[in-house]
């Protein structure tokens, strides 16, 4: 377990939805159920990871989802919202570096606003290709880095801040996805290049 990362989570805990839930989870809601949308009921589903549960209103009910997260006390935020789901989900802390799933027994995989957080990007995006079934698919909401000038220079500023308290800004998540194995089968830009939905395959 990544302690380090754990306590600087630990600590978002406190004020993650006054920070999140009524600025840019409201915006990013469209988005969101979009790529949710995509899980299916006959589906063992992980989500990765799950902070506060803000997630959660925008699942589609009757899935079967096991949702993990580095912090305690996301997980402890989330408890109320976790119950209120129409569905099977569990929640556990868990570090994605650190699974404790078999090989192959996840059919979708689905991350919000994840792969700025997780330390080790390409590491973390190969456990998760551990845990897939082969032909099994990974959906992504994220917060990336931009290719355009001057967001570019702007994320890179940013990301040194905003990396002490929370995620990193600067990422280039679509290449780790690919880095990792994954077939990269369908980006959408949500915001500029900076906030998209990834959609890949584990090659069956
Ligand atoms: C920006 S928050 C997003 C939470 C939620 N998906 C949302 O959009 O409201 C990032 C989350 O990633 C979790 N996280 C960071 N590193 C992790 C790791 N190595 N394994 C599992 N979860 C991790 C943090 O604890 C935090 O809850």
């Amino acid at each position: 377990m990544d302690l380090i990362t754990q306590e600087k989570w630990d600590r978002a805990a406190r004020s993650f939805d006054l920070m999140s839930a009524n600025g840019p989870e409201k915006r990013w809601r469209p988005a969101k159920l979009s790529v949710f949308s995509r899980m299916r009921p006959d589906a063992r589903i992980l989500f990765l990871a799950l902070g506060t549960g803000l997630d959660i209103e925008t699942f589609p009910k009757g899935c079967n989802i096991a949702a993990i997260d580095i912090s305690p006390k996301m997980i402890e935020a989330a408890r109320e919202r976790v119950a209120g789901y129409e569905g099977t989900l569990r929640a556990e802390v868990m570090d994605v570096h650190d699974m404790s799933f078999a090989d192959n027994s996840f059919d979708q995989v689905f991350t919000s606003c994840t792969f700025c957080s997780v330390p080790r990007p390409v590491e973390g995006l190969k456990a998760l290709y551990r845990v897939l079934k082969p032909g099994g698919e990974l959906h992504m909401f994220e917060h990336t880095g931009s290719k355009i000038f001057p967001f570019n220079v702007m994320m890179t500023q940013m990301s040194r801040l905003a990396s002490r308290f929370g995620p990193e800004l600067d990422r280039d998540t679509v290449a780790n996805v690919r880095a990792a194995g994954f077939e990269v089968t369908e980006v959408n830009h949500v915001f500029l290049d900076t906030v998209k939905t990834i959609h890949a395959v584990k090659p069956a």
